[in-house]
């Protein structure tokens, strides 16, 4: 039986989980948009994960819209005390399956209440702020209207601790003046280095790093070298993916995404890959020739 304790934990808020969690995107429909085509999976993928030992759960109400929370409530709901659930506010779904930006006070408190509700908690242990930035990630611009609100919905005892997602370095330093950020969630995988430098930064080594889209989200990753690295340990290139994010850096908490259970027992196994130096380094050559 494979032991997810041993891909390590690291604190989250003033919790510690361990590193390997579960993002709860793709139980919403094609899309991200309306009802999964089979509930029962995503019923069975969540107690599942939590039965193997995963203490961290990625989620938002702008999943489904409500969806991917209300199936999170009926699976596991009343939670066990040791579970971190960590959602994020800052968009709203068009009719069309749009994302659009809702970051106004009013948006921002009722995406808070809608998360409280759909998922049956007094308090929302995690928010991110997500910031809907460019078309592809980040862009700077100023953060701190929105955060404020955030920091006020805190005070008031509706969310624990606050995080970022969708940020440039610049929004976490200004961030971090106006409130404590507890972790930031960005775009990042072996292929998708942007980060680097941020992830390498000391000032946020004790924050969480929580890379969205550790497989390459709606374009998994493929690289003859994670197949040729996964053929030598007798393991697969998503394994091999996550173990290198887990050996990247001891702040990094994966939530990889799965409606089927075989993908999920796949990807908890990484917890138990060891990477050795030369496939390491052969490793670190894909974003390196890929990165921009
Ligand atoms: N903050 C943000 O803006 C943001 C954006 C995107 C995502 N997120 C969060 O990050 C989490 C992770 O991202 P993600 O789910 O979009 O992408 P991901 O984890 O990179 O990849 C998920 C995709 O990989 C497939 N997959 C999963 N395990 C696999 C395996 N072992 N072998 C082959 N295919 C596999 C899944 O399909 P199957 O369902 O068939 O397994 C799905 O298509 C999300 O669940 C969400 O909580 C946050």
């Amino acid at each position: 039986m494979n032991d997810i304790r041993n891909g390590g934990a690291f604190p989250l808020g003033d919790r510690v989980v361990k590193r390997l969690g579960y993002g709860a995107m793709q139980l919403a429909g094609p899309g991200v948009f309306g009802p999964p085509k089979d509930r029962d999976t995503a019923i069975a993928v969540l107690r599942e994960a939590v039965a193997s030992g995963v203490d961290h759960i990625d989620t938002s109400d702008f999943y489904g819209p409500h969806v991917t929370n209300r199936i999170i409530r009926e699976a596991l709901h009343p939670y066990s005390d040791d579970l971190v659930i960590v959602t994020k506010i800052g968009a709203r779904r068009g009719p069309d399956a749009s994302w659009n930006p809702a970051m106004s006070p009013d948006d921002l408190k009722s995406a808070v209440e809608d998360n409280l509700r759909n998922l049956g908690l007094d308090v929302l242990e995690v928010v991110n702020l997500r910031i809907m930035g460019a078309v592809h990630g980040p862009a700077e611009g100023p953060i701190e209207a929105p955060l404020t609100v955030l920091a006020d919905l805190q005070r008031q005892g509706l969310v624990r601790h606050i995080g970022l997602s969708n940020v440039t370095p610049k929004q976490v330093a200004a961030a971090r003046a106006i409130a404590p950020i507890v972790c930031v969630q960005n775009h990042y995988n072996i292929a998708h280095r942007d980060d680097d430098v941020l992830i390498d930064d000391p000032a946020t080594a004790g924050i969480a790093y929580v890379p969205f889209f550790p497989l390459g989200g709606f374009t998994p990753l493929q690289s003859t070298a994670l197949s040729d690295v996964a053929k030598r340990l007798d393991a697969t290139p998503m394994q091999v993916a996550l173990a290198w994010l887990l050996k990247r850096a001891p702040n990094i908490l994966l939530i990889p995404g799965t409606s089927s259970l075989g993908h999920l027992r796949e990807n908890l196994a990484a917890a138990e890959l060891e990477l050795p130096a030369d496939a390491v380094a052969r490793l670190d050559a894909i974003g390196k020739s890929t990165a921009q």
